[in-house]
């Protein structure tokens, strides 16, 4: 890595994977428990011990909120031992809370990280609406044209009838009207409860039974789909959805256009940028954390790089006793 460089030179991610895993190891113990609340704090501590381990000069941009309402990982928090490359951070240590505190599938922890500026700042912005899909039918998504049209775009270029599209969605009332819409034109629906960071990988994976994600979820789970995406390749394309007039004013004045169709590149922009991500609870895409005997556990990860493309999945096997003497914390 170059001195003092702004493109980072190391695989990060494999660097990254670590700080998944054990806030995945840390929040596992929480998994149906109900009580999403000491889940997510577990994982928030977790990843941030074990980030002050990463040679780089991050600041968060996507992290668990303002300073004022977050102790760790908020926005703007400086993070890794201070040393070059500078980046910004995409974090969500436990994606999908209500998802591991009843034990359902799919919850994962997840971090990001590209060139520092480049990282879309959603602001006041807590939602967006999202359409994700594989690279070969990339360039048939726009949020502008009539979702039937585009599903029927996309029947023929995978030379299938509408039926046999697999649409994922948020099980959410303001999705009511696009879910009757869907179901009119012929497409199938798969309603998932939360968790739409691993819905938009699950859809963009070539082979995979769901053809589209479309929904209006989080902007920051929105940012973090984007930069797994400029790994995995597949697109994700949308727009701010802000949810009432207050929200609105606020965006605007912050000078954001709530028109921009905002796309992957727009979403991260940096052309190095480094996604890892462990399961929490077992999920389509990952495992989830497997205890093993009185202190054994397994983790399943994924690490991705967009520059070299490599994605490597990760199987560990953690000694609970021993993590929880190295760093002082209950671990799993
Ligand atoms: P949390 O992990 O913060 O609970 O978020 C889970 C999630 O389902 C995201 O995947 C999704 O983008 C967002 O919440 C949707 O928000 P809402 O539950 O408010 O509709």
């Amino acid at each position: 890595m170059a001195e003092g460089s702004a493109r980072p030179d190391r695989n990060l991610a494999i660097e990254l994977v670590r700080t998944t895993e054990y806030a995945a190891l840390a929040c596992s113990r929480w998994i149906g428990r109900g009580e999403k609340e000491s889940a997510d704090g577990a994982a928030v501590d977790a990843m941030r011990l074990m980030l002050d381990t990463v040679s780089m000069d991050g600041r968060v941009v996507i992290g668990e909120g303002e300073k004022d309402e977050a102790p760790m990982l908020y926005n703007g928090e400086s993070i890794g031992d201070g040393s070059p490359p500078q980046v910004d951070i995409a974090v969500d240590p436990l994606e999908g809370t209500e998802l591991c505190a009843k034990g359902l599938p799919n919850a994962i922890a997840t971090i990001a990280l590209s060139e520092r500026g480049t990282m879309f700042d959603p602001g006041p912005c807590v939602y967006m609406l999202k359409m994700a899909t594989s690279r070969d039918m990339a360039d048939l998504l726009d949020p502008d044209r009539p979702l039937p049209e585009t599903l029927k775009l996309m029947a023929k270029r995978k030379g299938v009838g509408v039926g046999d599209l697999v649409v994922i969605m948020l099980d959410r009332p303001r999705h009511d009207e696009a879910m009757a819409e869907i179901r009119r034109a012929g497409a199938r629906i798969r309603l998932i409860p939360h968790g739409d960071v691993s819905a938009a990988l699950v859809a963009v994976t070539e082979g995979s039974p769901v053809d589209l994600l479309w929904g209006i979820g989080g902007t920051p789970e929105g940012v973090l789909a984007a930069a797994a995406i400029k790994c995995t390749g597949g697109t994700i394309v949308g727009r701010l959805w802000p949810r009432d007039e207050d929200e609105r004013s606020a965006a605007l004045e912050a000078g954001y256009d709530l028109d921009e169709v905002l796309d992957t590149n727009r979403l991260v922009s940096g052309d190095d940028v480094h996604f890892a991500a462990t399961g929490v609870t077992d999920g389509e895409m990952l495992e989830g954390v497997h205890l093993v005997g009185p202190e054994g556990a397994t983790t399943e990860s994924i690490s991705m790089r967009s520059r070299s493309g490599t994605v490597r999945t990760i199987t560990a096997r953690h000694d609970r006793a021993k993590l929880r003497e190295i760093t002082s914390q209950r671990v799993g």
